[in-house]
């Protein structure tokens, strides 16, 4: 899945030494992903090239937004120094809790004259002007000859953040070739082909996207502003601790540790996210005519919270696991990056996907 109208064509998604670059942008650090795109055996193959990531001060990147520019370009030029990155085209995650991502049907039209009638058709769906979003639709079959209209999925984001990312890019001697979803990111990264309906959740530090998916479609994709550091900031409280301590206490001891007041402000700050895991599971299901998930796919920094995929599986009923990037990738180990700690690399899902969608 991939935004046709946001981003410059004339910038080549894919660099000129074949390499596609994928960058997220997230609260706790600017992460790109170098991948080379090929094919083994005749079929399309996918190398990893390189991983790197530089930390972002707290306050530069609030819920998936980029409030200070400058702190963003710095780590950005920092980023690619430190690796010796050659290449400056990139494809850009971008995710937002005002992000709308629906199903809608499309007149068969000609290319040009679904341009023209996209933002009539969204604004009935849409709850923001028109003048302020980003919209994109791409088709997810064929014409229904009953009706002479496409199946398609409609994507919606207001505009500012968007332009505040590109420009923080921008600045850092980057171009941004292609903007996509970080939850479509995350997806294409970490769903597993053998599955047929899946949920892909991806916990960040202030945002969670939870998408689910049926034979690779997204059927819900929702973004909630939540994720690990509510939880880090509960434990500082509770325990007068600094959010240093606190959040070496909640990586040691997680949901199942023997701190006991530690748990147990884990457990109750875990609450919410969970429920709002568990709301989506349902609204697909009654949407979907009662369809069962297979399994939860847990991605992200915030997924490494100890017992968290077996209190979900637990709650859900359904088989939850935390999923590596890199599996469906060949030449996995290809730089010294891709064997970072698990935690780390299931950070890296985002920038990942993005740069896997070089191929779409
Ligand atoms: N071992 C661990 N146990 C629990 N939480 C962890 C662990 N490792 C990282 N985290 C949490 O993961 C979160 C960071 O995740 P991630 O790096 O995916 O976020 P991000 O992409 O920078 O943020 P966002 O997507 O919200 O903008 C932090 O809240 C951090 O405390
Ligand atoms: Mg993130």
């Amino acid at each position: 899945m991939k935004h046709r109208q946001i981003g410059n064509p004339k910038i080549g998604i894919v660099n000129p030494d074949g390499h596609a670059i994928g960058l997220d942008i997230g609260a706790t650090s600017v992460r790109a992903a170098i991948l080379a795109h090929g094919t083994n055996s005749g079929r399309p193959s996918v190398s990893v090239h390189g991983l790197g990531h530089v930390d972002l001060p707290a306050g530069a990147v609030i819920n998936g937004v980029v409030c200070d520019q400058a702190a963003v370009t710095t780590a950005l030029k920092q980023l690619w120094a430190e690796h010796r990155f050659e290449c400056r085209n990139v494809i850009l995650g971008i995710t937002n809790q005002q992000i709308v991502v629906r199903d809608l049907a499309m007149p068969n039209l000609t290319p040009e004259q679904l341009a023209k009638a996209l933002p009539y058709q969204a604004r009935e769906v849409v709850p923001m002007p028109m003048d302020q979003a980003l919209i994109d639709w791409s088709a997810l079959g064929d014409v229904d000859p009953a009706t002479d209209t496409i199946p398609g999925l409609l994507v919606a984001t207001p505009r500012q953040p968007v332009l505040a990312a590109v420009q923080a890019v921008e600045k850092a001697g980057l171009q941004v070739a292609r903007v996509d979803l970080s939850s479509f990111a995350a997806l294409r990264s970490i769903a597993d082909e053998q599955l047929a309906v899946e949920a892909v959740v991806d916990i960040g530090a202030h945002i969670t996207n939870i998408v689910i998916h049926n034979q690779g479609v997204p059927k819900v994709v929702r973004t909630v502003t939540r994720g690990g550091d509510e939880l880090t900031d509960r434990i500082a409280e509770r325990m007068g601790m600094s959010r240093a301590e606190a959040e070496l206490a909640k990586r040691e001891y997680g949901l199942v540790g023997t701190h006991r007041e530690v748990v147990n402000a884990l457990r109750e700050g875990i609450r919410p996210l969970m429920a709002e895991i568990r709301s989506s599971v349902h609204y697909f299901g009654s949407s979907n005519g009662g369809a069962q998930l297979e399994r939860v796919s847990l991605t992200g920094g915030g997924a490494a919270l100890l017992g968290l995929a077996d209190e979900l599986a637990n709650t859900l009923q359904i088989a939850t696991n935390s999923v590596m990037p890199m599996q469906h990738i060949r030449n996995r180990h290809a730089s010294k990056e891709a064997n970072q700690k698990d935690s780390e690399l299931s950070a890296t899902a985002v920038s990942v996907g993005l740069a896997m969608g070089a191929a779409a």
